[in-house]
């Protein structure tokens, strides 16, 4: 397949187009501000905030599927108007679109939400990517939408990455024992979403880990796999706090799971 990856640059990016090269697809894969490292891919700029840019790259790249992981927590226009743009652009250009979306859509009321829940973001973020779900559905009825949760690593995930530095003494902070996630594993998301590029399914898809677990949890486990003194890892509770979003949401992945070939470990499981 002709695979275009925008905000292939990204930590998920990077590991769909390591996929994408181990399965022999034709990769491109676009950036905003640096260039990925993955040798074998054509990396591109990409400002997807810029309607022109993004047609004129995706009519030249011709791609037969675009998957869409750019996006920027505090900024609208990439998160929303980028999805759009991306969405625009890609049916122009007659190729198959996977749009990554989030579980950040729901507010955490009903803790459960399966593939037929509808948004009620309460967040920005969670706004914005419900924005790009409404969008992405107009404009491009075959695409996939896929929502996510909290991604993780071998290593090199951002609350991993967090983790350590809490153990280590390096950062300040704490880790909620009631903010819970179903974390996937990096390698199981992006192996499933191209399972997904290549079918025929459209709509939302959910695509998370079969274990909701909270930070603090996921931290005791990244302690012990990485060798790490899990007694200095701080606890506390969101719902003490005034951090802003959803505290607990379960993505349920039924639906979705039956359709794929890959499958999506839980972290107890991707973490052992
Ligand atoms: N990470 C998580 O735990 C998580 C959880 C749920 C859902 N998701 C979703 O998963 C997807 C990928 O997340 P990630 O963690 O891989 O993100 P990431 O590592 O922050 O990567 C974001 C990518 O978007 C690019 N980008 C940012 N602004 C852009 C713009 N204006 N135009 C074009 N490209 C732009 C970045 O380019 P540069 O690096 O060059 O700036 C980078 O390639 C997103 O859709 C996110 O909403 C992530």
């Amino acid at each position: 397949m002709r695979i275009l990856i925008v905000g292939g640059s990204g930590f998920l990016g990077s590991e769909l187009a390591r996929q994408c090269l181990t399965a022999k697809h034709e990769v491109a894969a676009t950036y905003l501000t640096r260039s990925g490292e993955t040798a074998g891919v054509e990396w591109l700029p990409l400002d997807v905030r810029r309607r022109e840019d993004v047609d004129a790259l995706i009519s030249a790249f011709h791609p037969e599927v675009v998957v869409n992981a750019a996006y920027r927590q505090a900024d609208w226009a990439t998160t929303a108007v980028g999805a759009a743009n991306v969405a625009l652009a890609a049916s122009a250009a007659g190729g198959r679109l996977v749009q990554v979306s989030s579980d950040a859509v729901f507010s955490g009321a009903s803790i459960r939400y399966d593939e037929t829940c509808v948004p009620d973001p309460i967040s920005p973020y969670g706004a914005a990517k419900a924005a790009a779900e409404t969008a992405v559905s107009a404009i491009a009825p075959t695409a996939v939408i896929a929502r996510t949760s909290l991604i993780i690593g071998d290593g090199d995930s951002p609350h991993e990455a967090l983790v350590h530095s809490l153990a280590t003494g390096g950062a300040e902070g704490m880790l909620f024992t009631d903010d819970v996630r179903c974390a996937v594993h990096v390698v199981d998301l992006a192996a499933a979403l191209l399972e997904l590029a290549a079918s025929e399914y459209h709509g939302i898809h959910h695509v998370a880990g079969t274990d909701a677990v909270s930070r603090y949890e996921l931290g005791l486990l990244i302690a012990r796999r990485d060798g790490l003194d899990a007694d200095r890892l701080p606890s506390g509770r969101r719902a003490d706090t005034n951090v802003p979003g959803p505290i607990e949401v379960r993505l349920e992945c039924g639906m979705t799971q039956q359709r794929l070939r890959t499958r999506l470990r839980g972290a107890r499981q991707f973490l052992a």
